[in-house]
């Protein structure tokens, strides 16, 4: 059974967590998008793990992990990913694979990143500052492209340095009147990162399709959300991949035929960090109420994130594109306390009603959702495990969802730790 897991929403829905739990069952996790932007968190006992490019199975140690082609390294963020697991005696030697294909992050993204952003002032996509974007446009314009594949030979890799620098400096100058950055530094970071990576570098096609011959199961791990995919998302306030189930073919070179299950994972209200439309959007003490119960603060760069309301307009259309089967519904004890909930099962778009959600944002901008209100409970519901033994409101409130979504809800999560968690 090959799984793929992904974000229904606009990216910290709780994949981490589900992934975590689901990879106690499987031979093999990949992560198969977007880079060191991501932030999956996994509680494991008292231990809290920010993940940001390892898969989230990493922390099970009879699990191998993977990272595939279309996910762009930071080789210096990856290392102390590594090494902090190490401090907690979790080793992934021999049990982790990067693809040779994958390109690599350096310091000069991440300075392009955010002087792009800080020139574009109110203006900027609201980036994670990660270098995210211009990596992904090296890869694209591929002349100044570095793959994990260019640490096998170091003298060639210090001329490429020493090419791409250069541009890029003359670039920084011109257009932001910045310092040049030392191509001669960089390089001397990359010979560590060399030495400390090739052990696992290889061609993990090649990998995936031998394990799957061989009948191992494999789960794959979308990063980000569908509504930050760069084709199908609310462009441009998207990550620069495609971080829908879209992505994996591409990236993992495992075409979606070979995938039994399309798992979707959704927040039982719905969250966006950086600028761009969001139709549900509470800038209020609900939205207030949400962040403080649900912790809102962006695993990656601290930032409140924004928070409001269930939509099913936007989770539906996710479902469609995604070709989800099921859904997990996480963090639905995040709303335990308020009285009533709200639930978009509509928008409102020049005085028509649609179900379908435009990713064109200036139509999206346009939406006024068309809400339908239930009653909420008051009861903690962190210990329940059962969900029979949710109070009404909540079961009725899990109940909409999936006839909004037309999915069944097989997972509910009801607290951070692996144990809360109510399988159906
Ligand atoms: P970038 O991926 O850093 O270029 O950021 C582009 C947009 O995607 C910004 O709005 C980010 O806040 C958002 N984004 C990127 N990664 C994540 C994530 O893992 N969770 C939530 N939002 C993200």
């Amino acid at each position: 059974m090959n799984c793929c897991v992904i974000g229904l929403q606009w990216g910290d829905e709780g994949k981490g967590k589900v992934v975590d739990i689901l990879a106690e069952s499987y031979d093999i996790v990949v992560r198969y998008s977007g880079g060191a932007n991501a932030g999956h968190t996994v509680v494991v006992g008292g231990d809290r793990f920010a993940l940001h490019l390892l898969p989230s199975g990493s922390v099970r140690s009879n699990v191998n992990c993977v990272i595939a082609n279309a996910v762009v390294v930071d080789p210096d963020t990856l290392l102390k990913e590594i090494e902090g697991l190490a401090e907690r005696d979790i080793t992934l030697d021999g049990r982790l694979f990067i693809s040779e294909n994958a390109h690599l992050v350096l310091d000069y993204h991440k300075t392009e990143d955010r002087l792009r952003e800080e020139s574009l002032g109110k203006n900027k996509i609201g980036t994670t500052i990660r270098g995210i974007g211009p990596c992904y446009a090296d890869k694209v314009g591929r002349s100044f492209a570095l793959r994990m594949s260019d640490f096998k030979d170091l003298s060639k890799l210090k001329d490429k340095l020493r090419n791409i620098v250069e541009y890029k400096n003359k670039v920084f100058a011109a257009v932001y009147k910045a310092e040049p950055l030392s191509a001669d530094e960089i390089f001397e970071k990359c010979k560590l990162y060399a030495d400390k990576l090739l052990g696992f570098v290889t061609d993990t096609t090649e990998l995936l399709h031998r394990a799957i011959a061989e009948g191992k199961s494999v789960l794959f791990e979308g990063a980000q959300g569908t509504l930050l995919d760069l084709d199908h998302g609310t462009f441009p306030f998207v990550t620069s991949s495609n971080s829908s189930s879209l992505g994996m073919p591409a990236s993992c070179g495992v075409p979606a035929k070979m995938i039994d299950e399309f798992l979707g994972v959704c927040k039982a209200y719905t969250t966006r960090v950086g600028g761009g439309p969001f139709p549900t959007e509470q800038d209020n003490e609900t939205g207030q109420y949400i962040r403080d119960r649900g912790h809102e603060y962006g695993t990656t760069t601290g930032r409140p994130r924004r928070c409001g309301w269930f939509d099913a307009v936007a989770a539906s259309y996710s479902v469609t594109i995604g070709a989800i089967d099921c859904i997990a519904l996480m963090h639905l004890d995040t709303l335990s306390g308020l009285k009533e909930i709200k639930i978009c099962r509509a928008y409102e778009i020049d005085g028509k009603q649609t179900c379908f959600f435009p990713s064109n944002i200036t139509k999206l901008s346009q939406a006024s959702p068309v809400y339908e209100t239930v009653d909420g409970w008051e009861e903690e519901i962190t210990e329940v495990s059962d969900f029979h033994k949710l109070p009404a409101g909540a079961r009725n409130y899990v109940m909409l969802i999936e006839e909004l979504t037309g999915k069944p809800a097989t997972i509910i999560g009801v607290g951070p730790k692996r144990g809360q968690t109510i399988f159906r």
